[in-house]
């Protein structure tokens, strides 16, 4: 059995959950769940990033400690997973005393490497962003990722040499051309790799946070937030093992946003590289869903509350869209009639009716059992194809995670189902008393319920509870039907979406 091992990134718990977060941590959720589908052992991680000056701050407005704080907020994610479904295998908090260890643990290591130095700094620092930005980086003199004032900050600090890595970073990459995903994105990580690499500042003087994990070998320091975040991907899954008793380690995917490139491409692959450790396999790079066009960045407060989709049209239907919408690596619009255009057209007109068709006239005129089919002639092969197509496109595509393209063509299967069905007309059969239309009706019926049964079971990381239920309407199991099986308790599955006009 093949292993599988991602990774969400760890939410910053200064903020209540919102779109974005939901968005990586479904992509994440169904990513696996396609893995353990296609027979992997598949596991993922999320959690929470608990450290640094934005929770300090956070803290301080609020008047509670920052360990009072960070318990309050993570459990607003914590809560959240469970009503998006999200089936993940471990939840780390780096607030987590296993976690402080690990991280020490590395750098010691390091320091003791010769990998870490001290001196004088200087430089632009954003608290937004958690870190130093060149002169030249600055837009306008501010922040250029958040647009926010920096601060200029003279202080001791630590440092990694990360400049020494860059060119074996530089190597890596062109190697391996796979490893960051979409290549648009190593493209842009290439092109940052041109100028010359700074080292990498991996202290906070205690005077001015001390919200962090403490060096181990300067106690007047703790270390910078983005160095004990991104160790998380190791330090959680320390003491678990695949089933086989292999280490998770190297993940085969981190699932990140678009605005954390850099810190997981080249400021987490370079500490790895001077720790000795194994570099995960892929590290795949989502684009920002944008409201009404504008960027929902993650602290301007404009963020969509999830729930309120989820609360109204339920959880499945809500994971479809973030999927079937997204082409991954992109930005996509969330849009309140795109989201109503999306599930009526896919879900309750395509899926909705090709499944209430099939199972209305088996009800009817099979007393609610799986008809054996009589001849499978040329019809229901070609129907036959679209599911096999589909079953091997996503088979092909997941390890390049092209979920939209994997939905579509699913959904090709069952809008080939409806077209079949418009053209063999089995509630035309249902009415003649020739054998021969008898016959074909239960092979259409069949062969109708099969293809649901296909396209039900590839849709089953994407709508888990939908899936689940549309199969057990059509008595089906893992395998191929037979005939015989008898229909579950019917529902309407996917509702349209009424909107008063
Ligand atoms: N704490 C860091 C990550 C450390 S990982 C070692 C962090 N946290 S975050 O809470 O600010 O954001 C986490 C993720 O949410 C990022 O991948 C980011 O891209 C994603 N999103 C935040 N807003 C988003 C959208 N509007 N759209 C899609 N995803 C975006 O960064």
């Amino acid at each position: 059995m093949p292993n599988f091992y991602a990774t969400t990134p760890i939410y910053y718990v200064n903020d209540r959950p919102h779109i974005g977060h939901a968005y990586t941590t479904v992509l994440t959720d169904v990513l696996t769940r396609y893995h353990k589908l296609f027979g992997y052992d598949a596991f993922f991680m999320t959690g929470v990033d608990e450290h640094g000056q934005k929770v300090q701050k956070a803290a301080l407005a609020k008047g509670i400690s920052p360990q009072e704080h960070v318990d309050e907020y993570s459990e607003h994610f914590r809560n959240l997973w469970p009503k998006l479904n999200i089936d993940y295998g471990y939840f780390i908090r780096t607030t987590d005393d296993h976690h402080k260890k690990f991280v020490q643990n590395s750098l010691q290591y390091l320091f003791d490497k010769g990998e870490i130095y001290s001196k004088e700094y200087s430089g632009w620092y954003s608290v937004g962003e958690e870190r130093f930005f060149e002169e030249s980086e600055l837009i306008d003199g501010k922040d250029p990722i958040s647009g926010r004032a920096v601060e200029w900050v003279e202080e001791k600090n630590y440092f990694f040499k990360m400049s020494s890595y860059q060119q074996k970073l530089i190597d890596y990459i062109n190697e391996n051309p796979n490893w960051i995903l979409p290549d648009f994105r190593k493209n842009e990580v290439l092109g940052f790799l041109k100028k010359p690499l700074n080292d990498l500042c991996i202290s906070r003087p205690k005077s001015r946070l001390s919200w962090g994990i403490p060096l181990p070998f300067d106690e007047d320091f703790v270390t910078y937030v983005w160095v004990d975040a991104l160790e998380n991907y190791i330090s959680g899954v320390q003491d678990k093992k695949h089933k086989d008793g292999s280490p998770l380690w190297p993940a085969s995917f981190h699932i990140i946003g678009k605005d954390i490139l850099t810190t997981h491409c080249v400021y987490w692959p370079t500490i790895i590289m001077a720790m000795d450790w194994e570099l995960p396999k892929h590290i795949l790079a989502h684009g920002w869903w944008l409201i009404d066009g504008s960027k929902m960045s993650k602290t301007s407060g404009t963020g969509v509350n999830p729930m309120d989709y989820v609360d109204t049209y339920g959880v499945d239907v809500f994971r479809y869209y973030l999927i079937r919408e997204m082409v991954v690596g992109l930005d996509a619009t969330f849009g309140h009639d795109s989201f109503v255009r999306r599930i009526n057209s896919d879900l309750a007109n395509d899926l909705g009716n090709g499944l209430n068709r099939i199972y209305k006239l088996i009800l009817t005129h099979f007393a609610g059992k799986i008809p054996v089919p009589a001849e499978i002639g040329e019809q229901e092969k070609e129907l036959e194809k679209y599911s096999q197509k589909a079953m091997q496109f996503a088979k092909e595509n997941i390890g390049e995670v092209k979920l939209s393209l994997i939905v579509e063509e699913i959904l090709n299967s069952v809008r080939a189902l409806n077209r079949y069905l418009e053209i063999t007309a089995p509630w035309k059969l249902a009415k003649s008393t020739e054998q021969k239309d008898k016959d074909k009706l239960a092979t259409v019926l069949y062969t109708g319920a099969e293809t649901l049964r296909v396209a039900l079971s590839l849709l089953s990381p994407v709508m888990p509870q939908k899936a689940q239920q549309g199969l057990l309407m059509l008595g089906a199991s893992d395998t191929a039907l037979k005939g015989g099986e008898l229909l579950g308790k019917g529902e309407a599955l996917f509702p349209r979406i009424q909107e008063e006009k």
